[in-house]
């Protein structure tokens, strides 16, 4: 029934992307067909062709992306063609036990995150007779994906398509995980590591929320640079001089929350972020580490002694329904930077080149505008 060819970026195997051509269904029963016009380059598919990522193949790349529907499925009610939508990475159907107990980050309809397969058991895209999964059962690394109902969310119509892009993913995640899922206060002490396309958002929420330090960890003096334009109000390379630095202006108290947005998070970065917290003190871990190492590995006593929390945080808690249009109304009264976060924009053919410049430090955030 593949009734349009769309090129995507795919991986067949752990490694580069390669350009396709696929073919796609048209969408069924609570599915909509998207015309993408923008998708940000996540560190999260860069974990697929690094290997870190158990994502079953071939898949096509992409989870955070905007566009316009272009037609849609039976018993759709959420959107209509025409449309301009967000791709939530994270569905919300509002009907499961997360959805209806405020946990719509964890909506089950996301169940097949890692294989792109829908919940009837098939695939969108195809190809020589193989089924291809869309990262997150979207794909946005592709001009066209059919993707369910649950995860579209309306774009108005002031706010351009690269900007909602990052509000699929890296915005709500990184602001989330200090506003919700670390649940930063007024006057807290807050060490950030890393801050990249998702960390640059969690020092905006955590200074949002009224954080008097935030302490940024970033080895790239373009990341440092531009944490302090966002709100950060020190700065290190390593996360041992950011250490002395929290110990001295805190007193000794240490920092209140330690929250991870690294590329890669490792047991040398968590054991540093449960010493960086005092009493009381919260490590919060939003990033994905390397899928044969341990990461979260120390001593019980170093929890318990200080009463010590440590959690995962997914989608920075963030409900898509409310937040994603919340996040844009920040956006439009000034209240968080979203175009500074936008390094570079890339066509589709120049992936391979993005994901460069995101591993060798160049990018804040770098997002692929697809030829229209
Ligand atoms: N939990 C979730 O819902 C979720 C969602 C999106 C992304 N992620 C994960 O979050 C992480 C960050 O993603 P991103 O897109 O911001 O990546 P990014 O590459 O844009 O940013 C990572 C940053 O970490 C910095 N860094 C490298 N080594 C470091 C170190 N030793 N200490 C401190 N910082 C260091 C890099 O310089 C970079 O600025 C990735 O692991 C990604 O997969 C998780
Ligand atoms: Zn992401
Ligand atoms: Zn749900």
């Amino acid at each position: 029934m593949a009734t349009l060819t769309t090129k995507a970026a795919v991986q067949h195997e752990y490694g580069p992307w390669e350009i396709t051509d696929l073919e796609l269904d048209d969408p069924k029963e609570h599915e909509v067909r998207v015309k993408f016009a923008a998708s940000g380059l996540c560190h999260s598919d860069h974990h697929i062709s690094a290997g870190d990522a158990p994502v079953r193949l071939p898949v096509v790349g992409g989870h955070e992306g905007a566009g316009t529907v272009e037609s849609v499925g039976e018993n759709v009610t959420r959107v209509k063609p025409g449309d301009r939508v967000v791709c939530s990475y994270i569905p919300a159907c509002g009907a499961c036990r997360p959805c209806s107990t405020a946990h719509q980050n964890m909506c089950v309809k996301g169940l097949n995150a890692g294989t792109g397969m829908f919940l009837d058991g098939t695939f969108r895209f195809h190809k020589d007779g193989k089924d291809y999964g869309g990262f997150c059962t979207l794909g946005t690394f592709s001009q066209y994906a059919v993707v369910s109902e649950w995860a579209v969310v309306p774009l108005p119509e002031d706010i351009p398509f690269e900007i909602g892009s990052l509000v699929g993913c890296g915005v709500p995640t990184g602001w989330g995980s200090a506003v919700y899922a670390a649940g930063v206060r007024a006057g807290d002490t807050v060490v950030i590591f890393g801050a990249g396309g998702v960390g640059s958002n969690t020092v905006q929420g955590a200074r949002y929320a009224g954080a008097k330090n935030v302490v940024v960890i970033d080895p790239v003096e373009l990341k440092r640079d531009n944490a302090k334009t966002l709100g950060a109000t020190a700065t290190f390379a390593d996360a041992k001089e950011a250490h002395e630095y929290v110990a001295a202006t805190t007193w000794g108290q240490l920092a209140d929350h330690a929250i991870m947005t690294p590329n890669a998070v490792t047991e040398e970065m968590v054991s540093a972020a449960v010493m960086m917290t005092g009493k009381g003190g919260k490590v919060t871990i939003t990033a994905v580490g390397h899928l044969k190492e341990k990461a979260v590995h120390f001593p019980a006593g170093f929890l318990i002694g200080y009463q010590r929390q440590i959690r995962g945080a997914l989608f920075g808690d963030c409900n898509p329904l409310y937040d994603i249009p919340k996040l844009l109304g920040l956006y439009r009264a000034g209240d968080l930077k979203l175009d500074e976060l936008i390094t570079r924009t890339y066509t589709l053919d120049q992936v391979n080149e993005a994901y460069r410049d995101l591993v060798e430090g160049r990018n804040i955030r770098g997002v692929i505008v697809h030829e229209q």
